[in-house]
């Protein structure tokens, strides 16, 4: 959750060694050869313990003689060592500093050899991407001009005006008619059963008991279900209804039923993070973006998979599987949301991601999903992993319903700082011939001549109308 910091204590040097170091600045002469590095002094196994040497009783020279003493001992250690041993020895004292770090964050559980895989890995992997990032936000259209993931910052200057909310042109969808099969119902589009509910064709009710016996029906599978949130989906269902029969109609979302990843806080419901350490969590907050849902009237039916901690696809009660072939799983951590969209289980679901956890889960799924700009949704009432990167996004089974669930849950709000008013350009009104495609040069062909098809038939569609 997102609860104040406490600020750790500054490390503190090892005793043992600030006394060595008081000891030898005591004891060396001006024009004493440099004492080693101390660095070599851990790595070297420069004698710690010092009760069995003569203690200086009086003047310079005997210190002098105490401190020849030492490095004596010290060189004869160093030249007994290969060359091969020098550069295990330096690994030695990475690990050795690593292990010591680690007890800042709680994690002296490490073996010396994880330790030293995690030291290779920094070297090899996290120090140059950390350089290319730092030259990447020095770019003039870099993160220190534009927004980015890579420049954290807890509020947006010159964006503190809020702007007022426009909600976007939807096309109107008309002649659209209840399919007899509830099975057909369960794959409409946001915008096909919004119709449905204003028109009457269906309450909000009907569709609430579609969705809750589907959830029921296929969780088993799937794995992709951790709370069932009847009581809450039938008392929202009916404020829905009642309003459409005073004639108030709150839009698109009105009536519709909606999934939310487990880590986001429903009232009286638990709230599990997927883990079987808070497996009895009741978190009594309403999330921001399950407020804002609420005001729209959408009907919440199911708190959905998290993998444990927001981690990948695995939680306490199994691992999440993708509808499309059961024998693979759905990959995470917005398992739930990727999974119940992608079988019909829920028209819509919200997700989240630090890094990947909307990407992965919409891709392997075979849904549409989207993880929008940093801040664009406020994340109060949301387990944080990362401050700086954490967004919440929705998973539909098109761009369009992604359009209409963004509008709706985007927005700013005081228990996320990072949070901001952002407008959307109305994607309604966006003539997509003259949008450039970019794909990468690693990606599918099948994939990419795919895109040219689908661009070529919208383009000549567009010249027809
Ligand atoms: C060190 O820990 C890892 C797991 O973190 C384990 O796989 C490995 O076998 C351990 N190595 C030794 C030498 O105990």
């Amino acid at each position: 959750m997102r609860l104040p910091r406490r600020a750790l204590p500054p490390p503190r040097p090892h005793p043992p060694l600030l006394h060595l170091l008081v000891l030898l600045s005591f004891a060396v002469p001006e024009t004493a050869a440099a004492p080693p590095r101390t660095s070599s002094i851990v790595g070297m196994a420069w004698p710690t313990k010092c009760t069995w040497l003569p203690l200086p009783t009086s003047g310079m020279s005997h210190s002098y003689t105490l401190f020849s003493k030492y490095h004596k001992i010290w060189k004869e250690t160093k030249e007994a060592v290969s060359a091969n041993d020098v550069s295990r020895q330096e690994t030695i004292s990475g690990v050795i500093a690593l292990k010591g770090s680690m007890k800042y964050f709680d994690a002296d559980f490490f073996n010396d050899s994880k330790l030293r895989e995690m030291e290779d890995g920094a070297i090899e992997f996290n120090v140059p991407a950390f350089r290319d990032n730092r030259k990447l936000v020095a770019l003039e259209n870099g993160g220190l001009h534009n927004p980015s993931a890579l420049v954290f910052k807890s509020s947006w200057n010159g964006e503190s005006k809020i702007s007022k909310r426009k909600s976007l042109d939807y096309p109107i969808t008309s002649s659209v008619h209840r399919p007899s099969k509830d099975e057909d119902i369960a794959f409409m589009s946001i915008m096909e059963l919004g119709e449905l509910i204003r028109t009457k064709q269906v309450t909000s009710r009907e569709l609430t008991d579609v969705f809750l016996r589907r959830l029921k029906r296929y969780s088993p599978v799937i794995k992709s279900v951790i709370t069932v949130t009847d009581d809450l989906a039938y008392k929202q269902a009916k404020e829905a209804d009642d309003l459409l029969e005073q004639g108030k109609y709150l839009g698109l979302l009105h009536g519709i039923p909606y999934g939310l990843k487990d880590i986001i806080a429903v009232p009286e419901y638990k709230t599990t993070w997927g883990s079987k350490t808070f497996e009895n969590q009741v978190l009594d907050i309403e999330a921001y973006v399950y407020k804002r849902l609420k005001s729209t009237g959408a009907v919440l039916v199911a708190k959905l998979v998290t993998g444990s901690l927001a981690y990948d696809d695995i939680w306490f009660g199994g691992r999440t599987r993708n509808p499309w072939n059961i024998e693979e799983f759905s990959t995470g951590s917005s398992a739930g949301p990727a999974a119940s969209t992608s079988a019909g289980m829920v028209p819509f679901a919200i997700g989240s991601e630090t890094a990947g956890s909307i990407t992965y889960p919409a891709a392997r799924c075979g849904v549409t999903a989207l993880r929008p700009t940093f801040g664009t949704v406020a994340r109060t009432g949301v387990m944080s992993i990362s401050e700086s990167l954490d967004k919440l996004g929705p998973f539909c089974r098109s761009a369009i319903d992604c359009a209409v669930v963004l509008d709706e849950i985007r927005g700013k709000d005081a228990g996320d700082p990072s949070s901001r008013e952002v407008d959307i350009e109305d994607p309604f009104h966006v003539d997509i011939t003259q949008l450039t495609v970019g794909y990468l040069d690693s990606a599918e062909m099948e994939v990419i001549e795919s895109l040219f098809v689908c661009i070529s038939l919208v383009t000549y569609c567009s010249f027809l109308i």
